[in-house]
């Protein structure tokens, strides 16, 4: 996903020093502090310029009305993080084109899909449109939803938003503000172990050359020095921190394995590294009450 993931598309351009990366091509990439609202910027205009391209090279993987948490293709249908939704107000964050808040019209849930990129939008009521299953869209900043406080009994998101905010902490909490009382936030990422690793599913992606624990935001940085592009880092340290600071109860800790009779790569997954490192981890959190 590249959606998945995320930094799926890295390894194309590089910082010289960055023994990660290759010799820079258009863009310059390097570890760097970004200001909050530069990311944001930065993957509003990102997404709106690559949505037609992400959707369409992961169309066999996403489908239409498919919820699937990772490229290791857990798949809501089978694992139930999400629990029983029949009749329960659902908010997809970072949907994209929302194919995982289609799947979920059909479990009886009432759900609202959110993403920050007008084009991902535009796909998704696309698909609303070919598929005749029509889940509500609004465009709204993760970190800033237009909803008011315990409005919603789940909230979730596959790949969206996080690894695009240098402050997700402010996601956690925006979270917990719109979540009811004993509601559930579930949400999956590239595992935090991957920042150490170069943006590679095959042999070149097995050697660590990168600091674990270098917070400092990925970015891409166009020729007149504007950012075009970051990516944000949390150990699983600081990511459990986030999540219990923002005032939840930590369920679970999944870390898919990929499967044997998976061969294909998407960005960074496949199954060279997949047989010996993980490539997501997904967080199962609820609030007491
Ligand atoms: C890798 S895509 C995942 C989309 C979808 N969840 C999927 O599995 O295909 C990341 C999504 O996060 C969205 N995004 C990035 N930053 C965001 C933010 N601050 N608030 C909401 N969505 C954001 C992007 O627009 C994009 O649609």
């Amino acid at each position: 996903m590249s959606r998945r993931r995320s930094r799926h598309h890295r390894s194309q351009h590089a910082d010289q020093d960055d023994p990660c990366h290759d010799v820079p091509v258009e863009t310059l990439a390097q570890f760097q502090t970004v200001t909050a609202e530069t990311a944001v910027q930065a993957a509003r205009t990102w997404w709106d310029a690559n949505a037609a391209a992400y959707q369409a090279e992961h169309a066999d993987d996403l489908g239409s009305a498919r919820f699937l948490w990772c490229p290791e293709g857990v798949d809501e249908a089978d694992v139930h993080l999400l629990g029983d939704v029949d009749g329960a107000d659902v908010l997809e964050v970072g949907a994209g084109a929302a194919q995982c808040s289609r799947w979920l019209v059909g479990t009886g849930a009432r759900v609202l899909a959110t993403d920050v990129s007008a084009s991902m939008l535009a796909a998704a009521a696309d698909l609303n449109a070919r598929t005749g299953v029509v889940v509500p869209l609004v465009q709204a900043d993760a970190r800033m939803l237009p909803l008011p406080e315990e409005c919603v009994d789940v909230v979730f998101t596959a790949f969206g938003a996080l690894p695009f905010v240098a402050d997700t902490q402010t996601v956690h909490r925006e979270v917990a503000r719109v979540l009811r009382p004993g509601g559930r936030w579930v949400f999956s990422v590239t595992h935090p172990m991957r920042w150490a690793f170069p943006d590679d599913p095959g042999l070149p992606g097995l050697t660590a050359c990168h600091s674990y624990f270098d917070r400092r935001s990925y970015t891409e940085t166009d020729a007149y020095g504007a950012v075009v592009y970051t990516e944000h880092h949390r150990t699983v340290g600081d990511l459990v921190s986030d999540v219990v600071g923002a005032g939840f109860v930590l369920d679970a800790l999944v870390e898919p394995e990929w499967p044997d009779n998976l061969d294909r790569a998407w960005g960074g997954w496949g199954p060279v590294r997949g047989a010996l490192l993980p490539g997501t981890l997904i967080v199962q959190a609820h609030l007491p009450g």
